[in-house]
């Protein structure tokens, strides 16, 4: 039985759940009724993270998946709708940044960023899209960031993230007529182990990073969480294509000049 609240009735897929971002967002779905499917390639953490809801009394399964393989993808989403017979929910948030100066990416990264951030999206996607057709009912719901305004150092991260805007807008129109919803959602500078890995705390570029920040603090993953939940729930439901940026004011301007 599922919890009351906004997604009371309603099932969500989450990839990149075991951690971070993707696991704010399981959190605060579930604990406003949704029931979860939370995929990650790390199999260990995100049994650990449904089991944890389970206790809650917040239905919830766990697939160790490589959201770039698509027959994990696929198997995921079968199950997905065995257990709960519906699927009416997509976050596509599962990510990878490999920090580089453009001259030296390698052929891997370039490969291994793409698969994740841009295959990996239009994979599940591709796969939940039948279910949500089938009710006229869906929510997408995709991790972009800030970086795809640019960012140094991130040639193919940036590149992928301003991928996810493209393929938004254009999903957004073609659902259009089926009732589902499409938006980005585009993080600043958030604090989990992607962050913390490409910048390390009390470097000089972490400290510059965060005095350029107008809110004048780091955002947290349930900074995130608030505004996925709120586009994929039906106070959201005259809003689609859009993107929207969490990251303390830093695409508004300049603080310093
Ligand atoms: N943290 C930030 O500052 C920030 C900023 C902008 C955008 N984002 C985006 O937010 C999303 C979540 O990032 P995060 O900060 O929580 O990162 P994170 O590294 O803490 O968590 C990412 C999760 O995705 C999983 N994952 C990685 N590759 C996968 C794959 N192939 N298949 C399935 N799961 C996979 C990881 O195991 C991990 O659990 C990403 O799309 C990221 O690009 C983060």
């Amino acid at each position: 039985m599922s919890k009351e609240g906004r997604f009371k009735g309603r099932s969500a897929l989450i990839t990149g759940a075991a951690q971070g971002i993707g696991r704010a967002i399981a959190l605060k779905m579930g604990r406003e009724g949704a029931s979860l499917a939370l995929l990650d390639i790390d199999g260990e953490k995100v049994k650990e993270l449904a089991t944890q809801l389970e206790k809650e009394g917040i239905p919830a399964s766990a697939f160790k998946v490589d959201v770039g393989n698509e027959k994990d993808v696929d198997y995921a989403v079968k199950e997905t709708v065995t257990r709960f017979k519906k699927l009416d929910i997509l976050v596509n948030n599962a990510g990878l940044v490999r920090p580089s100066a453009f001259e030296g990416v390698s052929i891997d990264d370039w490969d291994a960023v793409i698969k994740v951030n841009l295959k990996g999206s239009f994979f599940c996607t591709r796969h939940a899209l039948p279910h949500m057709k089938k009710n006229h009912y869906g929510k997408i719901v995709n991790i972009g960031s800030r970086a795809s305004l640019g960012k140094a150092d991130r040639t193919v991260y940036s590149t992928t993230k301003a991928g996810i805007i493209g393929f938004t807008r254009t999903l957004a129109l073609e659902l259009a007529p089926h009732n589902i919803n499409v938006n980005n959602v585009a993080p600043g500078p958030i604090a989990t182990e992607l962050f913390t890995a490409a910048n390390p705390a009390g470097s000089p570029k972490t400290e510059a990073i965060l005095r350029s920040i107008p809110l004048r603090r780091m955002g947290q993953p349930e900074d995130v969480a608030n505004a996925v939940a709120f586009l994929a729930s039906d106070e959201a439901g005259f809003i689609t294509g859009q993107t929207l940026f969490i990251c303390g004011g830093l695409t508004v301007g300049s603080v310093y000049f």
